[in-house]
């Protein structure tokens, strides 16, 4: 069950829209809402985490270089997920951790098809 990606992959999809909905309802000045879609977003954090590292544990001796950066940079998306949100509720800037959100994610999402468990759409 750990062994494959599909509850990775679901942790992450969930933890994306999830991300999204609390940015949205904060926008829209639901506070309550937004508040507790980022405590149910922070629940997945752990399962997006606890299943990355599963997956780390059982193939990265296959190429252990490379699944440390799928490692690092799965950490940072949660990472710069999580500062958006609290910049945004505090009224601060957010644009330079917005890009390194989009950077991170687009870089962890090749990497984890491109490294050989799972789907392989990057060959
Ligand atoms: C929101 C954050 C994350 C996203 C979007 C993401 C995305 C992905 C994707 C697209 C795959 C490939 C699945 C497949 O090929 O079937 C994958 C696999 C994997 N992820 Fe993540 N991941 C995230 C966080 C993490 C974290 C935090 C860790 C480590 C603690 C991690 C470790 C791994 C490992 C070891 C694999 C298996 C690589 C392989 O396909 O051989 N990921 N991830």
């Amino acid at each position: 069950m750990f062994e494959t990606t599909g509850l990775h992959i679901a942790s992450w999809v969930i933890g994306i829209i999830l991300f999204f909905a609390a940015y949205a309802l904060h926008k829209q000045g639901n506070a309550k809402g937004s508040k507790i879609t980022h405590m149910i977003l922070r629940l997945f954090y752990v399962f997006i985490i606890g299943t990355g590292a599963a997956l780390f544990i059982f193939h990265s001796s296959m190429d252990a270089a490379l699944y440390g950066v799928k490692f690092l940079l799965g950490i940072l998306v949660v990472g710069f997920m999580e500062m958006v949100l609290v910049r945004t509720k505090k009224g601060k800037p957010t644009q330079v951790l917005w890009i390194l959100l989009v950077l991170a994610l687009l870089g962890t999402i090749y990497l984890g098809f491109r490294l050989p468990i799972g789907y392989n759409f990057f060959g």
